[in-house]
């Protein structure tokens, strides 16, 4: 069985004083042991939450480069990651690929340069309204899939996030039945195109909208192994969310 995965991105939000609050609230609350749990603050509070926050969660980067080191402003390293104990990162989310114009092939680019040398990524994908509304959904998620893919051998250290970006930050969750049948897709698609076993243990989670009142039935689909969450993971309910699986 694939293990339930609930991470937090708190995207480009967030003070020192306010992480700290996150943090121990986090480091205090009764955690289910069954399911796995990683936060994704700013890069300016990666150290202070790694180096607070109890070990058994995992805390990811919002982004990582795919060279080793050098002239890259701005950019984060896999080492740099792993040298501050960082051994998650988010690669793809929607707001990087639309608004700071990230294509396909980079996203994968990063995505293996960071799995094979040893940073877990969660990869994301999703379609805008427009494409939901022209019958494009699929199609969309296959083809950031088919780029991934031509890029990445090893899909362990992988778990997908499906984030349809008109349910993110909008208040308007997927539901039920649209979300199980995009993540039946993916897993249909890991099946004919990479291997049996890789679409059995990969996690596909959803993002978009998650709170704690909606999680529970998502979170029942045969093929939703967990939840990408935004906005709500920067409040107490997030704890809920991590145990509604239960
Ligand atoms: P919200 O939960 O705020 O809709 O954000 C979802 C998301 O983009 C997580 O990566």
């Amino acid at each position: 069985a694939r293990k339930f995965f609930v991470g937090g991105n708190f995207k480009m939000n967030g003070s020192v004083s306010s992480i700290k609050d996150i943090v121990n609230n986090l480091n205090k609350a009764n955690l289910d042991p069954s399911v796995e749990v990683v936060v994704s603050p700013s890069a300016i509070h990666l150290v202070l939450v790694r180096d607070s926050l109890r070990p058994e969660i995992g805390v990811a980067a919002q982004n990582v480069y795919d060279k080793p080191n050098g002239a890259f402003t701005g950019e984060l390293s896999v080492s740099q990651l792993l040298d501050s104990k960082v051994n998650w990162a988010i690669l793809g989310h929607s707001e990087r690929r639309t608004i700071l114009k990230e294509a396909d092939e980079l996203v994968a680019s990063k995505t293996k340069y960071a799995t094979e040398n040893g940073v877990s990524v969660i990869w994301c994908c999703g379609e805008s309204l427009e494409e939901r509304e022209s019958g494009k959904t699929i199609e969309v998620v296959s083809k950031q899939l088919e780029a991934l893919k031509a890029k990445v051998s090893d899909w362990s250290k992988i778990v997908i996030a499906y984030e349809p970006i008109w349910a993110i930050g909008t208040g308007k969750v997927a539901t039920t039945e649209q979300a199980q049948e995009v993540h039946k897709a993916i897993r249909e698609w890991l099946k004919a195109n990479v291997s049996d076993k890789v679409a059995d243990e990969t996690r596909i989670l959803y993002g978009g909208s998650v709170n704690e009142k909606n999680c529970a039935e998502l979170g029942k689909q045969a093929d939703i192994d967990g939840f990408l969450v935004g906005g709500a993971s920067l409040k107490p309910a997030f704890v809920d969310i991590i145990n509604s699986s239960k």
